[in-house]
């Protein structure tokens, strides 16, 4: 997958990887790290599928309307690919926080969905539901940050409690940070994720 790793000054840092919306690439959130965890290495991947030359990490049918069959075969594919940099830039597998936003945050809420340990916790900014009826593995370990919009026209407000209910269901520690806003990023969201990276990592 194309992507940029740029290591951080602290080593023992989580790896942030960064997975842009729908549209964006693997720059795009390179500032969001920055704000997040400024000395972590930085692994920010851009999504392998195309709609109408915007990427993304997996197809839909329509808006908000997913194809299961390919987020799934993405998913793994971004798990794969997880291990491979893992190996190749020597940083530990085990050590990695998901940032993902809109499109992004509904493939790392995939990756939760489907692989134990695959992650050691994610910011989720506005993600809806990857999947229906799947059981999850457990989360226990696993805290996760989300951040909505409560006039967010794309995720939609139940939706996101949705998405919630299912990772606490499944152990998951979940902080969950609402917006007077719609589907755009702000900054006092972005603050309190920060914030909520500090005090789990
Ligand atoms: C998706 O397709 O993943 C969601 O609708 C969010 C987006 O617009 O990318």
């Amino acid at each position: 997958m194309h992507h940029i790793f740029k290591e951080g000054t602290n080593t023992k840092a989580p790896v942030l990887l960064l997975l842009h919306g729908t549209g964006g690439d693997e720059n795009d959130l390179l500032p969001l790290a920055q704000m997040i965890s400024p000395s972590s290495s930085v692994l920010s991947v851009r999504g392998n599928v195309s709609e109408g030359g915007m990427p993304r990490f997996f197809r839909r049918l329509a808006e908000g309307v997913f194809d299961e069959e390919d987020l799934v075969k993405r998913t793994k594919e971004l798990a794969e690919f997880l291990d491979e940099a893992a190996a190749n830039y020597g940083f530990d597998r085990r050590q990695i926080v998901a940032v993902g936003y809109s499109n992004g945050a509904n493939i790392a809420a995939s990756l939760l969905y489907h692989y134990e340990d695959i992650l050691k916790g994610a910011i989720l900014h506005h993600p809806m539901v990857p999947l229906r009826n799947v059981t999850l593995p457990s989360l226990k370990e696993t805290p996760v940050f989300i951040g909505a919009g409560k006039q967010d026209p794309i995720c939609r407000p139940e939706e996101t409690e949705e998405l919630a209910t299912t990772l606490e269901a499944a152990g998951s520690n979940v902080a969950l940070f609402w917006e007077n806003a719609g589907h755009q990023l702000t900054k006092s969201e972005i603050e309190a994720a920060s914030e909520w990276f500090r005090n789990n990592f």
